[in-house]
């Protein structure tokens, strides 16, 4: 019963072709892979690499990438299917929609808030500790310790930072708001010019510290045991969310069916090579136990006495984390639109400005939230409950491709090898233990004689306590008012009183 109401794939379709909403197809495969490297790259590799490589892994930092990249594999093999099978703009919420029902599609746009706003929010911290950076070592002013930090935050050691603000995180989010609020979408050529930079950073950082690497660094190289290695393979996830944003753009791909695969897995593979060299490298320049500081790549730039190497990897980082944080704002107020316009969230979600033609007070409401969030919130904790919401999201996708193409056999597109069975289920169960390695990780490490600094509340990890409240929210939400004014559900009950 609750997962009857479907929104069907036709009327998707159709409200995609009526002439005043369509949208232009321009992206081709090169412009995709562009997007998909530029909602990638960003606060994972710059920043939560050092707390990663300090708190949980050590050098092993690098394998906790291999095991978070190839989970993300699959979750984007499967994003590639059904994006090029329902090649509409949106997101997961939109495919859920159409496959596996109004009550899914609801808990995914719900879940998506956890993956765009909270990520938006993890992005703007990271950008705050590289702002810094590049206003000390340009002008030499120093920013007050008080607002640079959160209440809760700890520096390297463990002192106690007396923060009051993340000041610099909550004026980008505001700044980012306004540009939202005008309408402001990067063109591709702003996007493909600013993911340049950020790779030449990246590949800036490869070509001066390979030559600094000191292999004694790398040992030992499992200080927090396996257990460790895998919770840091859950936090260092965070790096690899983003290449679903390139699915968002498949109604305005030339051609979806061959260019969405390309474009998801493209630049996937391009970010997952780059990551494994960076934290190699990473770990060897520097002794893990030093990196747990916000701008670990600056840092051990500065550390090997080129301050002005490190200066220039800010100003990339900067450019950089600021387009990801465009792509995840605009990513969410898109989503909370596209709910409302169903039926499923208040109208005054999907109003749009009559000049700018933006959901206006979406907008501003999630700017606010972020931006708070942001500036309140220790780093660690924002990037974990991101990433179970965003490995949630992967679950629920997975499970939609059979189903996707079994409702609709007559739609084509890319196909995942081996049948509608094997990769969405090898996705499903590397996904789902990636999301519960909170609760399993510290447990072996704890077997293995160690016991890796997690939080809990009532007993469980804090981001699954989290998600469990997040998500039951959701539920009295969508009991309470959505499912009874969904246009859908007020379409299919109409259509039962004229048929009698
Ligand atoms: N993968 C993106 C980042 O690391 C979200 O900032």
């Amino acid at each position: 019963m609750l997962l009857q109401r479907v929104k069907p794939l036709e009327r998707l379709l159709a409200e995609t072709k009526d002439s005043s909403h369509s949208l232009k197809k321009t992206l081709g495969p090169v412009s995709l892979i562009a997007m998909g490297i530029g909602a990638i790259i960003g606060t994972g590799i710059f920043v939560l690499t050092g707390v990663a490589a300090a708190k949980y892994t050590g050098p092993s930092l690098t394998v906790s990438f291999i095991i978070a990249g190839f989970v993300s594999a699959f979750a984007a093999l499967c994003y590639s299917e059904v994006a090029s099978r329902v090649p509409i703009a949106g997101s997961a919420y939109t495919f859920a929609y159409a496959s596996l029902g109004e009550f899914i599609a609801w808990i995914i746009g719900w879940d998506l808030v956890l993956e765009y706003a909270l990520g938006a929010a993890t992005v703007s911290v990271g950008w705050s500790g590289y702002f810094y950076t590049v206003v000390r070592n340009i002008t030499g002013l120093q920013i007050p310790q008080s607002l640079m930090h959160n209440p809760w935050d700890t520096g390297p050691m463990g002192e106690p930072m007396h923060g009051i603000m993340n000041l610099p995180a909550f004026g980008i989010i505001c700044l980012i708001g306004v540009l939202l609020y005008r309408g402001t979408r990067e063109s591709a050529v702003v996007n493909n010019v600013i993911v340049a930079i950020k790779v030449c950073v990246v590949l800036f950082f490869i070509a001066i510290g390979v030559g600094h690497v000191n292999t004694a660094n790398w040992s030992p190289y499992f200080p927090y045991t396996l257990g460790g290695t895998f919770f840091g393979a859950f936090f260092v996830f965070f790096a690899y969310i983003g290449f679903d944003a390139v699915s968002t753009a498949a109604e305005e791909s030339v051609n979806p069916k061959k260019d969405m695969p390309i474009g998801i897995i493209g630049s996937l593979a391009v970010c997952t090579v780059l990551y494994l060299i960076v934290s190699a490298i990473l770990t060897g320049i520097v002794p893990y136990n030093h990196l747990n500081v916000p701008q670990p790549v600056a840092y051990a730039i500065d550390q090997i006495g080129m301050p002005w190497a490190g200066a220039i990897i800010a100003l990339g980082a900067i450019a950089g984390l600021t387009t990801v944080l465009l792509v995840m704002m605009f990513g969410q107020t898109r989503v909370f639109f596209a709910m409302s316009r169903d039926g499923l969230l208040p109208a005054f979600f999907s109003k749009v400005h009559p000049k700018f033609r933006t959901p206006t007070i979406t907008t501003i409401i999630f700017t606010l939230l972020i931006a708070i969030a942001g500036s309140l919130t220790p780093i660690s904790i924002l990037g974990e409950l991101t990433n179970t919401g965003t490995l949630f999201a992967f679950v629920l996708v997975s499970i939609a491709l059979p189903i996707l193409r079994k409702r609709y056999p007559s739609t084509s597109g890319y196909q995942v090898p081996g049948g509608p069975m094997l990769i969405p289920v090898i996705s499903v169960i590397l996904s789902g233990l990636l999301f519960l390695a909170p609760i399993w990780s510290p447990l072996l490490a704890k077997a293995l004689g160690l016991v890796i600094d997690v939080k809990y509340i009532l007993g469980l990890p804090l981001p699954i306590f989290a998600f469990i409240v997040w998500m039951l929210v959701g539920l009295i939400v969508y009991f309470t008012y959505s499912r009874s004014h969904s246009t859908v559900g007020k379409d299919e009950a109409a259509t039962r009183i004229a048929s009698g």
